[in-house]
């Protein structure tokens, strides 16, 4: 499959800080995907120099195999949206979405047929006639994304589109943004720090930290086999639970121990050897510990004590005493637990991790 983007050995410096430290990353023809990270780790300052609104200290830059490095941005092939929509004031929204073409003197014709296609898949037909103040923040967005859809663009550039807009109208335009992928088989990439957006729309996630991109796979990968403690930790809600202990020999094989507590590790899929001494985290997410009947016959029971109950709804979310620990358990939101009560609880290490405690890498 050919490449869209081809970012290599990228760098980029203000001053003495420098914040893209020779990065590479290819995106795929069609593709979505997503840079994900915390605020400050350089997710925007890398779709600024794929915009080219940023230049470069060093490293190179390719849009269909073609050196852009040093093209302007409207040579790029690129439409990008923003956080802030920045439309027009004083232009109704049909201005808004033709301006750019009338000024590339576009055939009018031809600037009719694009409108009306965007207008389409945007559902924003009734609203040309608006001005944006006669909008609401998610038509807004769309006509935003309009603006980048009518002009013939390979790659879309989105930077926190909907991060201005309230939770309910965020979740419909991210649904939105999904279909319009669908339908397009553009390629899209799209700056966020919501991991929920992340994993939902992205055919493959760039977590990034300190302008450095710590793991870049398919979500689910992601999700169940996070590369390090960073990864491990920044995905999923409420946040994996990190036990710290260590590897131990016993005569049925090697298990993983934190005060004084063994859990056996079957079926946990090593990246490589294993040695018994090895300082080490196990990680298990709320949703991968079992409890009382959902621990399958026969596997390893452990007992833990109920502490606080966070009913959710469809969810119900026990913080629960072990081995020393709190740790955070997902369950049905039909069971209902006291505080102070005993129960058993089961690990899955099938979608366990374990992490050298020095090197924070998945082992
Ligand atoms: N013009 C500039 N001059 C100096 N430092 C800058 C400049 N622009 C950005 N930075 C710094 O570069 C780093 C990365 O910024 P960037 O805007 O890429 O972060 P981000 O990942 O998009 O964060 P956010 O989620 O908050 O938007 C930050 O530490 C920021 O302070
Ligand atoms: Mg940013």
């Amino acid at each position: 499959m050919s490449n869209s983007v081809s970012i290599r050995d990228l760098s980029l410096s203000f001053g003495a800080v420098t914040v893209l430290k020779d990065l590479n990353l290819d995106i795929r023809d069609g593709e979505f995907l997503v840079l994900l990270g915390s605020s400050g780790c350089g997710k925007s300052t890398l779709l600024n120099c794929i915009a080219g609104l940023l230049e470069p200290t060093d490293g190179q830059i390719f849009i269909k195999e073609r050196n852009v490095t040093w093209e302007e941005p409207k040579d790029r092939g690129i439409g990008m949206v923003f956080q802030s929509y920045a439309l027009y004031p004083q232009m109704t929204v049909e201005k808004n979405l033709s301006f750019g073409l009338r000024v590339a003197k576009v055939p009018e014709d031809k600037i009719r047929e694009k409108l009306a296609r965007a207008a389409e898949i945007l559902q924003i037909g009734p609203l040309l006639r608006r001005k944006p103040a006669e909008l609401s923040g998610g038509q807004r967005q769309r006509v935003a994304i309009g603006r980048a859809l009518v002009r013939d663009v390979d790659v879309f550039l989105f930077d926190e589109p909907l991060s201005n807009l309230d939770a309910k109208l965020r979740s419909e335009l991210r649904v939105e943004i999904k279909r319009l992928h669908q339908s397009l088989r553009n390629t899209m990439i799209y700056v966020t720090h919501d991991q929920i957006e992340a994993l939902t729309l992205a055919d493959r996630i760039a977590i990034m930290k300190g302008g450095v991109i710590q793991q870049l796979d398919d979500p689910m990968v992601i999700y169940n086999r996070p590369k390090n403690l960073f990864v491990a930790g920044f995905i999923g809600s409420p946040s994996m639970n990190f036990l710290r202990g260590e590897l131990v020999e016993r005569p049925n094989g090697l298990v993983f121990n934190t005060n004084g507590v063994d859990f056996v590790l079957d079926g946990y899929e090593a990246t490589g050897p294993l040695a018994a001494g090895q300082s080490v985290v196990l990680g298990v997410r709320p949703e991968h510990i079992l409890i009382d009947d959902e621990v399958p016959d026969g596997a390893e029971n452990h007992e833990a004590l109920v502490d606080i109950e966070e009913p959710m709804g469809a969810d119900n979310l026990l913080w629960l005493k072990h081995a020393g620990h709190v740790m955070s358990v997902r369950t049905s939101g039909t069971r209902r637990f006291l505080p102070g009560a005993r129960v058993r609880l089961g690990f899955n290490m099938q979608v366990a991790s374990l992490f050298d405690t020095e090197t924070e890498e998945r082992i």
